[in-house]
């Protein structure tokens, strides 16, 4: 049987050849990674090329296709034995788009949206769109849009994730939520 990451990635490449709008490439990519959620091996694949390692595993960095610049990435993140981390602030992925899929378990996905309450030169960030991506369940974010992931239920879930480019390429913010002052430039 084909690996089925090397197919996805095979399928992916495909996408960008014949796509340079980031939007169409994200709904084709989207469409694969539910495929790819699909295989009944998914994990024992992951297992392989994680070696042990936990923490973020990069599956695929491509050198050729990418959006903004060549270098999307294909990757997940596998749980320390020693517990799991809490959800990640609210961020963006600058210029690039991520699209998320969930293998196992679950994750409450937020977006946020530039408010004006009275003062229309001082914008505010307020929670927007809330939603719950099961097992099996795609959803993408495209450029410039700001989210938060939390992981829902006992056991960490397992994610794998598309970034239109590696984000350690990208320049792109976080958030802080609870003073609504805060913008911090990283990647
Ligand atoms: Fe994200």
């Amino acid at each position: 049987m084909a690996s089925g990451i090397d197919s996805f990635v095979d399928a992916v490449r495909n996408v960008f050849a014949n796509s340079e709008d980031a939007r169409a490439q994200a709904r084709g990519i989207a469409g694969e990674l539910k495929v790819l959620l699909a295989r009944p091996d998914l994990m024992q694949e992951i297992a392989a090329k994680a070696d042990g390692r936990t923490g973020r595993i990069d599956l695929h960095i491509d050198d050729e296709f990418g959006h903004p610049g060549p270098g999307f990435c294909l990757m997940t993140s596998i749980s320390r034995p020693a517990g799991r981390t809490g959800g990640a602030r609210a961020h963006d992925h600058g210029a690039s788009y991520v699209v998320y899929g969930v293998h196992k378990g679950a994750i409450e996905q937020t977006k946020y949206t530039w408010a004006y309450e009275g003062d229309l030169t001082a914008p505010v960030l307020k929670p927007g769109d809330c939603f719950v991506q099961n097992a099996g369940e795609v959803a993408f974010f495209l450029p410039g849009e700001i989210h938060r992931t939390t992981a829902l239920g006992e056991d960490a879930p397992v994610v794998l994730r598309l970034e239109g480019q590696l984000l350690d390429r990208v320049s792109r913010h976080t958030y802080d939520l609870e003073n609504n002052d805060e913008a911090r430039l990283y990647g």
